[in-house]
């Protein structure tokens, strides 16, 4: 069995990467691995395939960055040629970038099966790109793998067939507990002269929030406050660099001591700040997750989030983007009140497993799956 693998950024590596290793170790399955080339800086790309034992990619497009329409359709052009090439048995995508839904969309109009990796997940929010990424993916997948079950019921209330649903767990909390013990020896905290659990780690990078001057500006007020109490790391992407410089907004952050800028980390230099943090604040849709699996307090940043499973067992809190909300929840966990939260229902570094065990049985057997699988 042929199984073309998508990946095209950063947060798709740690997901394909414990499929890609199980799929491996099956004599029947031949799996081949594709980036898209959405990110290309090595920090964003290269050091996660380097940390993650990722084999390198058997075919590379080198689409890059874009609009969404420009990104998505390049990829398609470029997808489609390779699929009509190699007609792989089945398409996998992970997550909900634009390389997810593109690949997708590519795959079904040539009727070839896609698996969706991380299906269901709603925010209910279409002003969100990977929203619009989501609900497209789904409505064309043959096979789509949830991770949570609230998941499953938005797919069963979109009209999805409940036999083409499964659910099987997070392989994002695969790869966590397969790298945990690796990263937790490398003492990152130390290095960026922080001291185990007195530090807050930040990431911030959707459009809504640092594209926007007035919404950034007031996330930068909260973080000014924050860290008169709490030093603040803050890898930046690429993106939020940028907006930086456009915002002029460099003076203010040299004039806040205690919030430290990095380039973009490595998985596992990030996972050891993870876990050794205070607390997280994310507009991230992973971190969520992660840090209710590292038990660590979460402030999202965001109005909706995609993955209510980690507010109702996790340790995440959504704070929305108002300064005063942002500080306010901050300061409670500086005062010890911080969320416990607990493990959600097979979350248990399993995923992968079960995952490939229903491809290889659904499509490897030519199981009939309604009218969907072709
Ligand atoms: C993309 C995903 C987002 C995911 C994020 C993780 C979509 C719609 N968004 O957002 O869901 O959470 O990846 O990081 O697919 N850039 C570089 N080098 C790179 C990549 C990007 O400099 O390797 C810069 C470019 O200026 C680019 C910008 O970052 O225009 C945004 O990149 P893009 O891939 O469009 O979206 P992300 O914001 O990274």
């Amino acid at each position: 069995m042929n199984i073309l693998n998508v990946v095209g950024t950063r947060p798709n590596l740690m997901k394909i990467a414990p499929l890609i290793e199980e799929m491996r170790k099956h004599s029947d399955v031949c799996p081949t691995l594709l980036h898209t080339g959405q990110h290309y800086d090595d920090k964003m790309s290269q050091v996660f395939f380097d940390e993650l034992g990722i084999p390198a990619p058997d075919i590379y497009l080198g689409i890059g960055s874009g609009s969404h329409a420009e990104q998505t359709a390049r990829v398609m052009l470029a997808f489609e040629q390779v699929l009509v090439e190699k007609h792989p048995d089945v398409v996998v995508v992970v997550g909900d970038v634009n390389s997810t839904m593109a690949c997708s969309i590519t795959a079904a109009k040539l009727w070839i099966p896609v698996a969706h990796v991380e299906a269901g997940l709603r925010s209910f929010d279409r002003r969100i790109p990977e929203e619009i990424n989501r609900v497209v993916t789904d409505a064309l997948s043959d096979l789509l793998f949830t991770t949570s079950r609230d998941a499953n019921e938005n797919l069963l209330r979109e009209g999805v067939a409940a036999e083409r649903i499964f659910f099987v767990g997070n392989v994002m909390i695969d790869t966590l507990l397969r790298h945990r013990e690796r990263a937790m020896a490398l003492n990152t905290p130390a290095r960026f002269g922080l001291q185990v659990g007195e530090y807050a780690l930040l990431t911030l990078h959707r459009p809504s929030n640092v594209d926007v001057r007035e919404v950034f500006s007031g996330i930068l007020d909260a973080l000014v406050a924050i860290q008169q109490h709490l030093p603040i790391l803050f890898p930046v992407h690429p993106r939020t660099r940028e907006r930086i410089a456009e915002f002029g907004f460099s003076p203010r952050l040299a004039d806040a001591p205690n919030l430290r800028l990095t380039e973009p980390l490595g998985y596992l230099e990030f996972l050891d700040l993870m876990m050794h943090a205070k607390m997280v604040l994310t507009d991230s849709g992973g971190i969520q997750e992660e840090t209710t699996i590292l038990g660590i307090p979460c402030l999202t940043i965001r109005e909706s989030t995609e993955r209510p499973i980690t507010i109702t067992e996790g340790t995440n809190t959504l704070v929305g983007t108002s300064p005063g909300r942002i500080i306010a929840e901050a300061q409670r966990i500086l005062s010890g009140d911080s969320k416990v939260g607990r493990t959600p229902e097979l979350w248990d570094g399993r995923a992968a497993e079960r995952i490939v065990a229903i491809i290889r049985r659904v499509v490897g057997g030519g199981e009939q799956l309604g009218a969907g699988l072709r």
